[in-house]
């Protein structure tokens, strides 16, 4: 169990197009809890940031705007940044480009960390997807994933997600970015002690959520929140 024990958390790490929010989605359903998306709120901060002429880079400056932005996320993947819609935009190049260096931002990692924290708390539990849920957020959540992808396949399933972008254009954006969170000096992406690592390069989304499903009961027998 999470934390005090009362709380059924489920950490799903892992690189862009490894699979992980459509497994995430699907692994809530499953098990009856809500599923968080991070990603999402580094990128509404991103969002922000461009929208407000911020230089990406001024640490200060993105720090104070990321700990007053309003950013709600809707259980069918909307996204509002201080009450505007930003569902479409949060997925633009320009802010997928401009991401990585807001997501290093330590004041603005230790925010997000928080409200993904009392996110959790308000729910009993979740499935959590991102880059640093087992290694930060939930080192002790009850299942743990780390979530892998060939990179073919990865550029592949993001650029079917993207229609306006090349497979070649995603494939560079992706590489530079796995580069890049992978190295970073804040929370940088990594398989977390503990972690389970699943290569869904040749599986079905069927078939990955069933093998979680299956780990969850093993490392959970109990199978929920205990209080
Ligand atoms: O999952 P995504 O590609 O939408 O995430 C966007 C960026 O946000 C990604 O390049 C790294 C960053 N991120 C992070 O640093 N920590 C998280 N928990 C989630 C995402």
């Amino acid at each position: 169990m999470a934390e005090d024990g009362s709380l059924l958390v489920v950490a799903i790490d892992g690189p862009a197009g490894s699979g992980k929010s459509t497994v995430a989605r699907r692994l809530a359903d499953a098990l009856g809890l809500q599923y968080l998306d991070t990603g999402a709120m580094y990128r509404a901060v991103t969002f922000a940031v461009l929208a407000r002429g911020v230089e990406p880079d001024a640490e200060e400056a993105v720090a104070e705007l990321a700990e007053a932005l309003k950013i709600e996320l809707g259980a069918d993947g909307a996204v509002l940044v201080d009450g505007v819609d930003a569902t479409t935009e949060i997925r633009s190049p320009e802010v997928s480009r401009c991401v990585s260096e807001v997501a290093n931002n330590q004041r603005v990692r230790r925010e997000l960390v928080s409200r993904q924290r009392e996110w959790t708390r308000q729910r009993g539990g979740g499935v959590l997807e991102g880059r640093d849920i087992g290694s930060v957020v939930y080192p002790d959540a009850d299942l743990k994933v780390y979530l892998t992808a060939s990179p073919e396949v990865r550029a592949r399933r993001r650029a079917l997600e993207t229609s306006d972008v090349s497979e070649e254009s995603v494939a560079r954006d992706l590489a530079r970015r796995d580069a890049y969170d992978s190295q970073r000096v804040n929370d940088p992406l990594r398989q977390a002690d503990g972690a389970v690592t699943v290569d869904t390069s040749d599986l079905t989304i069927d078939q990955v959520v069933n093998r979680l499903v299956e780990l969850l009961r093993v490392a959970d027998p109990g199978g929920g929140p205990t209080d």
